[in-house]
Order: structure tokens, then C-alpha cells, then sequence
């Protein structure tokens, strides 16, 4: 459920007739609903209520500092892969111990910001890493609360680009190496085991890999405790899918009732960072339609928006639902809709069935919350879209659309 809808063939964000937000605020421009995001999380966090538990919205899928902050008043701790989210979570407010920190390559400064911060828990992907928490820790004079991420070779069956829990990917450690990181972890006098993490893919639409990545973790657990380490946080990471076109995710609440099923009787705190489940349909980015063009093969719809704000269809060949903000009730052609980028990937939709719009009118590509913003660029020197976060009848620009000069001054400053 979200709380994008037609009313009179107008699309509405909330209260707000979405022509008028784009009226004064231009295009292109992402839209979100704090309604959503807090029935997302409200749904999602209570699926869990019977087990101590604590989400850790996954940043990465949207970190508007105003949106961490809306989530962090609603109780939300984050999931963090980098320095820049962490001062991202820490200017929205979210306690230190409420953080958790994922990645593959967290830099000796970003782990020392981290302990500064006095965050949850690393989640460690090598004995390298682990090496480097219990070196900083101890320069600093801590110590660091660590789990290690098990890779359990489970097949998420999602695209091959977010699979993550493979045997082939970069991501954890296979169980036999991470049995000997916690033994080095126990051993270590500036680190200390707490947890065991597990992130398997996103946009999973079964709970089938989840239950499988779980087995075998449970599995991995009791040997850890037949060896004397026994751990309290199990992270079981995001994953859980939206619907974007006629996928049917299982719900929170089915996800919430399964794992509760397998963990309710064990003494762990389960995490959870679910990111596009949260924001995925809480956002749409709103367009204009520039042009139009007929070649002998194909009739293009040219707008203002291209991948460089919304990379998702050309780099995984997504699909975004796309409509008009105000429906007209025309008949239906065949068109691609595509960006000014010069590249011929730059398409939001390819072969789509779309009414026949005109230069100027505005368009809205629907589940955009999730990795949209996020992932834009500058690329071809574009400014990033403006942000605005509409909150019943109220609008507020939560990030202004870039300018020229915010593209340039980084070098302006240079030597
Ligand atoms: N935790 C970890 C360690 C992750 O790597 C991710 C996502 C999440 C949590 C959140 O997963 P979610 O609940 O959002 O599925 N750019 C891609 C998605 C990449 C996901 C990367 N990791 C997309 O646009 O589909």
C-alpha cells in the first residue's frame, strides 16, 4: 500500500496533486510520501514484534538525510556500507547504537569513525577486515563489537547483478573460513564477537531462500556454541521484494511470522536491514515529456529525466511502471521512453504501452524510493534532481535541484 493515487485521473502524493509540486518545483523530481515510509516501517517492524529485534533501514536504498531522519524518529536504527552513510545517520540523528556497518571494504578511516561512533557492530567480510577493526580498535584504545557475514550459497533467485549469498560472489565468508575468523575474533583483545550476519540478495519475491540462508545459519550458530562462542545479534540483512510490475513479494508479516517460527525459543536479538521494501514504493520521479519522434521502426517519447536519475532500467533492465500525472484517457501506442543521454542504453522503458502524450506533459515513473536517487550521477554534466517529501497537504524540498556551479566546484578548487 502506498499513498500515490488517482483522484479524477490527477496523481496525487499524499494531498498533494502531483502537477503542482512539479509546477513550482520543476522537473525532473522525485516525490515521496512520509505516509508511506512510515506505514512501510510500521509493518514491517511489528512482523517482528514478538521477537527481540531491531530494523536497520539498509541507507543505500534511499539516504536523504530528512527521510533517515522521519525513519530514525520512528525508531529505525541503519545499515551503513560506507563513512559517507555514516554521516549521513549520525546528521539525521540515529544513536551510534543503532548502527550497523556492512561492505567489503571498509577503510582503516571509516572503521575509526565508526568506533568513535560507537556503532552496534561491524558486519566483517574477511580476516583482513578483521585484522584492520582489531588494529584501529586498538589504536584507539576499544573494542570493537564484531560479526562476521556468512556467505551460505543459496540461490536468492533474483537478477545475477544483486545476488549476493553466492559461493561465487565477493560478499562473506564460506563457513569454514569464518569458523576461523571467530576463533581469531575470540581471541583478539580489541574485538569482540556478538553476532553472526547473513545477506543473501534483493528484491527476493519467495521466502524460500531466506528460510534456506536461515538453516544454515542456525546450523552454523550451534557450532559456534559447541566451540564456546555464543553469540547475541543474529543479522539476517534486506532482501524482501516490492512490486514494480505483477510481482507478488510475500509480505512482511508472512516474512515476520516464518522467522519468528524458527527463532522465537533462541536467546538472539534478530537485525534486519530492509531498504527498497521500506522506500522502493514511497518515492516516484516526476518528468516532462520534451519531444516526441517517429522512426520507420520505433516512436520515441524524449523526456527530462534519463539514467543518470534513474539508472535501474538500463543497468538491470527494470521495469518501472510508467503514467501520466494527469490521465487523458487516450488510446494506447507502443513507444520507448527515453533520456538525453548519448548512450542507447538511456531508456526508462522500451516498448511500453503508453497513451498518446505530447511534448509538455508530465509523466511518472512509479517504485522509484528505492536505488533511484541513490544511484543518479551527474553523467553528461546533469544536475541531479530536486527531492521533495509531501507529508499529507504539506511539500518540502528536502534536497534543492542541483546547479551548474554545484557540478564544477570541486574543481574550481583545485591546485
Ligand atoms: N544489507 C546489505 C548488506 C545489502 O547489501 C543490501 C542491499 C541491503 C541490506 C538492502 O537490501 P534491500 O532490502 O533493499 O533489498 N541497486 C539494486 C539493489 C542493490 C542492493 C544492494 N544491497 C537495485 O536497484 O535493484
Amino acid at each position: 500500500m502506498n499513498h500515490f493515487e488517482y483522484r479524477n485521473d490527477r496523481l496525487f502524493a499524499e494531498d498533494v496533486p502531483v502537477e503542482e509540486i512539479v509546477a513550482r518545483f520543476g522537473t525532473p523530481t522525485y516525490v515521496y510520501s512520509s505516509a508511506t515510509f512510515r506505514r512501510h516501517f510500521e509493518a514491517f517492524d511489528s512482523a517482528f514484534a514478538r521477537l527481540p529485534h531491531m530494523v536497520c533501514y539498509s541507507v543505500k536504498a534511499n539516504s536523504n538525510i530528512h527521510i533517515l531522519r522521519l525513519l530514525a524518529e520512528k525508531g529505525a536504527g541503519v545499515d551503513i556500507v560506507s563513512g559517507g552513510e555514516l554521516y549521513r545517520a549520525l546528521k539525521a540523528g540515529v544513536p551510534g547504537g543503532r548502527i550497523v556497518f556492512s561492505g567489503v571494504a571498509k577503510t582503516a578511516d571509516e572503521i575509526e569513525d565508526a568506533l568513535k561512533a560507537g556503532i552496534l557492530m561491524f558486519n566483517a567480510e574477511s580476516l583482513d577486515e578483521l585484522k584492520a577493526i582489531d588494529a584501529t580498535a586498538a589504536r584507539l584504545g576499544k573494542k570493537a563489537r564484531v560479526a562476521l557475514r556468512i556467505n551460505p550459497d543459496v540461490d536468492p533467485k533474483t537478477h545475477p547483478y544483486i545476488s549476493t549469498g553466492m559461493k561465487k560472489n565477493k560478499f562473506g565468508l564460506d563457513m569454514e573460513t569464518a569458523l576461523v575468523g571467530y576463533e581469531m575474533a575470540r581471541d583478539m583483545t580489541n574485538v569482540e564477537p556478538v553476532g553472526i550476519d547473513c545477506h543473501i540478495g534483493s528484491q527476493l519475491t519467495t521466502l524460500e531462500p531466506f528460510l534456506e540462508a536461515l538453516d544454515k545459519v542456525l546450523g552454523f550458530y550451534r557450532r559456534l556454541k559447541d566451540m564456546g562462542i555464543e553469540v547475541t545479534y543474529l543479522d539476517l540483512g534486506g532482501g524482501l521484494g516490492i512490486t514494480y510490475n505483477e510481482e507478488e513479494p510475500p509480505h512482511p508479516s508472512a516474512f515476520g511470522e516464518a522467522l519468528t517460527e524458527r527463532l522465537k525459543d533462541l536467546p538472539l536479538t534478530l537485525i534486519l536491514e530492509p531498504g527498497r521494501v521500506i522506500s522502493g514504493n514511497a518515492g516516484i520521479l516526476a518528468f516532462r515529456t520534451l519531444y516526441t519522434k517517429t522512426t520507420p521502426v520505433k516512436k520515441f517519447l524524449i523526456v527530462d529525466a534519463a539514467m543518470n536519475d534513474l539508472v535501474r532500467p538500463s543497468l538491470y533492465g527494470s521495469y518501472h511502471r510508467i503514467e501520466e500525472v494527469a490521465k487523458m484517457g487516450r488510446p494506447v501506442e507502443i513507444v520507448d521512453i527515453v533520456g538525453g543521454i548519448c548512450e542507447s542504453t538511456d531508456f526508462l522503458a522500451r516498448d511500453r504501452e503508453m497513451p498518446a502524450v505530447e511534448p509538455g506533459e508530465y509523466l511518472a515513473a512509479f517504485s522509484a524510493g528505492a536505488y533511484g536517487m541513490t544511484m543518479s550521477s551527474q553523467y553528461n554534466s546533469r544536475r541531479r534532481a530536486a527531492e521533495v517529501l509531501v507529508d499529507g497537504a504539506k511539500v518540502r524540498l528536502i534536497r534543492r535541484r542541483e546547479t551548474y556551479d554545484d557540478i564544477i566546484a570541486p574543481e574550481m578548487e583545485s591546485e
